[in-house]
């Protein structure tokens, strides 16, 4: 068999093996009531942030034509970058084209050889990886367990450099790192905390700026990531930190170096999600309360919902079967709910991730809530997900 053909039956293999343990995806553009996107203040229809947008698309063009280290630099990078440090409180931070990206660029340029990174055992893939990609020792920690990560600490420990790796606000579970706990580790310990806020930012916080303002741990944090395709509804991230750690990153970090800058146009609309972050908390505040109005409709109704009070509410059905089955009754009605599947979510553990924006109502709601208990009826075989 020629490289080409062999190479192409064992992807057919790889790809039957997905579609027998039903781990196969389809792509399924939006339809239905959204109840599973990351546009929690509903900020990618504003008209503020789509006339910025177009206006900027029309002055500066579609592509950037370059990466930041070459010609695809602007003003509209530094001026958002400026003005996204202050609102984070940080000397400085450094735009990149995805949170993917950003995660990549701070595990693979601060953290070297003889280093250990502690990470919590759900972080994202982004974190993942990009603890993958670096030289330094890995130690996974239970998630949200600071007493396991402090002894862990104690025992891994070496000459080098200790990083703590987290998610604030978890994006497969809906609850938060006892931030202020890690804090407390670090300025023991001397290790660097690396916060991904990409579920808070917008969100969590008086100004909204995310769980780190929340928590009031500003200067215990090295670096943090937001990402702006979630609440602010535009593309991107942000690492926000000291200034000597972001110019550090403009001069090694390769996702940065090695990758066209973003459409210079995403700056505006940026901009613009953080003019109304500022100026209409209400929105925050909105989603705060229809989460909440969530969580109690399927308490009631029985279902176990994990605790907290975040927008970001999973539902853990055990086998994916079941998360694809009840996720299929729910679209057929109207519903845009996914089934979150591993690798995503631990293998046993596969669950609607359902997410709260600001444009839903009580009543529709009401009426998930009541669809979503007929839907895990249904497909019950045990009453694990009723309490
Ligand atoms: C916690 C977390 N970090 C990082 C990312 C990656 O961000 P982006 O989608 O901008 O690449 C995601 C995206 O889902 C995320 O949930």
């Amino acid at each position: 068999m020629s490289p080409p053909e062999g190479l192409q039956a064992r992807v057919a293999a790889r790809l039957s093996a997905l579609r027998e343990a039903r781990l196969s995806r389809t792509l399924r553009a939006p339809r239905g009531i959204d109840l599973c996107s990351n546009d929690y203040l509903g900020l990618s229809q504003h008209p503020l942030l789509k006339a910025r947008m177009i206006d900027a698309a029309s002055r500066e063009g579609c592509g950037s034509t370059g990466s930041r280290l070459l010609r695809g630099e602007r003003e509209c990078f530094s001026q958002l970058e400026q003005r996204f440090a202050a609102f984070k409180a940080t000397e400085r931070s450094l735009y990149f084209s995805s949170g993917y990206l950003a995660n990549i660029a701070v595990l693979t340029t601060f953290p070297e050889a003889g280093d250990v990174i502690f990470s919590d055992e759900c972080n994202h893939a982004s974190l993942i990886d990009g603890i993958r990609l670096s030289p330094a020792k890995r130690v996974i920690f239970p998630h949200r367990d600071a007493d396991a990560l402090a002894r862990l600490i104690v025992e891994n420990r070496g000459e080098g450099q200790a990083f703590i790796v987290t998610e604030s606000l978890f994006s497969m579970e809906g609850d938060c790192a006892p931030l202020t706990d890690y804090a407390a580790i670090c300025r023991a310990t001397g290790a660097s905390l690396v916060v991904d806020e990409a579920h808070a930012v917008g969100v969590c916080g008086a100004r909204g700026t995310g769980l780190i303002e929340a928590a009031g741990i500003g200067r215990d944090v090295f670096v943090s990531v937001n990402t702006a395709g979630k609440a602010l509804g535009t593309s991107g991230a942000f690492v926000a930190g000291p200034s000597w750690a972001v110019e550090f990153l403009v001069q090694r970090a390769r996702p940065f170096i090695f990758s066209t800058a973003p459409p210079p146009a995403v700056a505006a609309a940026i901009e613009a999600a953080m003019t109304l972050v500022a100026s209409e908390p209400e929105r925050r505040h909105r989603l705060s309360e229809l989460s909440q109005t969530l969580r109690s409709c399927l308490a009631d109704r029985g279902l176990q919902v994990a605790p907290g009070t975040s927008q970001i509410v999973p539902i853990v059905l055990g086998d994916n079967e079941r998360a694809i089955a009840v996720a299929d009754a729910l679209q057929t009605i109207g519903f845009d709910v996914r089934a979150i599947r591993p690798p995503s979510v631990p293998p046993g553990t596969s669950r609607l991730r359902v997410a709260v924006n600001v444009g839903l109502t009580e009543a529709t709601l009401e009426r998930f809530a009541e669809a979503l208990a007929e839907a895990v009826r249904k497909t019950s075989r045990c009453s694990a997900v009723f309490s």
